[in-house]
């Protein structure tokens, strides 16, 4: 078996798993997106993936996917999407990994979906976020302005009233021309300086497997910030909400952040192309190893299942 894992950087990860599908008989081989082309004579499916001649990967696991120009994102997710049309299982789907990486609709579906999550607006009217702000403000809310497909807790900014003073809403242009908004959620009261933290639960083939702790002084919980991870007890209503939250957005695997409040748990956060270093140095098991037998005991056996005839409509119809 062999099995594409796009990534724009190799290093721990894409070791973790490659040995993980080693360990399983197959072969990882690492793609950039960006090196994939559509060609449409070069073999009946019109993809040509380097390293794979005219065949299709068995299946491909999405690591990291690069930034670019809006057409070029294009490009590399419909290189992810032409895949599943094909009939590749591909970990996780595009349209999982779009809806993620697109925190306003993660918030929109999370909410209509009954999952607990902080309240959250997004527009692109400037005027229609001051006047969010300055009512929020007056009722004595701070606010977190998030970039719509930020990651590792880069731009954050907290406005509205922020320790009793007002901080004002900053020119949109520094964040794509819209502003996302989320009422910050505030530590417990009573928590010493220093203990603040936020969980990560990372969730493989629709249930919660292992969660730690991420604690910093800052309010921003990020590893990639300075946040130092300590194990923590996968609770049965943080187990139940990170179920949820990876069903709602349809995440074969997902890392989801989750913040406490007064009445529980609330989800910030659902990645998609989640990184799982500092979260393997307080779990016991090999996470890379669990999301490869994932993706073969559970997506491509589903895969495999044998397809009937169905002679009422004369076509095949796969079995329930
Ligand atoms: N509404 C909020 N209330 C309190 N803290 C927040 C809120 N939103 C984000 N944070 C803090 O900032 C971190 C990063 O936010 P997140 O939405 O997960 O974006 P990123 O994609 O950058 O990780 C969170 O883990 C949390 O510590
Ligand atoms: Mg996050």
């Amino acid at each position: 078996m062999r099995v594409a894992i796009f990534t724009d950087e190799t290093g721990w990860h894409t070791r973790q798993l490659q040995a993980a599908l080693r360990a399983r008989g197959a072969e990882g081989r690492c793609i950039d997106l960006a090196d994939c082309r559509i060609d449409t004579p070069a073999a009946w499916h019109g993809l040509v993936i380097p390293g794979f001649g005219r065949a299709l990967p068995d299946a491909a696991i999405v690591r990291g996917i690069a930034g670019g120009s809006f057409e070029q994102v294009t490009l590399r997710l419909g290189v992810l999407h032409a895949l599943r049309e094909l009939g590749v299982a591909v970990y996780n789907d595009a349209r999982a990994i779009e809806r993620s990486v697109d925190k306003a609709m993660t918030s929109l579906l999370l909410h209509a979906a009954g999952v607990a999550t902080p309240p959250t607006w997004a527009m692109e009217s400037a005027a229609q976020a001051e006047r969010l702000v300055t009512r929020e403000s007056a009722a004595g809310h701070a606010l977190v302005l998030k970039p719509l497909f930020g990651s590792q807790g880069k731009g954050l900014q907290r406005i509205g009233r922020v320790d009793g003073a007002h901080v004002p809403l900053p020119p949109l242009e520094g964040c794509g021309g819209l502003a996302y908004l989320q009422r910050f959620v505030p530590p417990p009261s009573g928590a010493a300086p220093g203990t603040g933290f936020d969980w990560r639960v990372l969730v493989v083939g629709g249930h919660a497997v292992t969660a730690m702790r991420r604690v910093s002084a800052h309010w921003i919980h990020n590893v990639a910030q300075g946040a130092r991870c300590e194990p923590a007890a996968l609770t049965p209503d943080l187990a139940a909400l990170a179920e949820q939250a990876a069903a709602t957005l349809s995440m074969d695997y997902a890392g989801i952040d989750l913040i406490p409040t007064p009445t529980g748990p609330q989800v910030l956060e659902v990645n998609g192309v989640a990184a799982w270093q500092g979260l393997q140095r307080v779990t016991g098991f090999n996470i890379a190893q669990a999301l490869v037998d994932d993706l073969i005991d559970r997506r491509l056996a589903r895969a495999r299942r044998p397809v009937a005839v169905d002679p009422g409509r004369g076509r095949a119809a796969r079995q329930a």
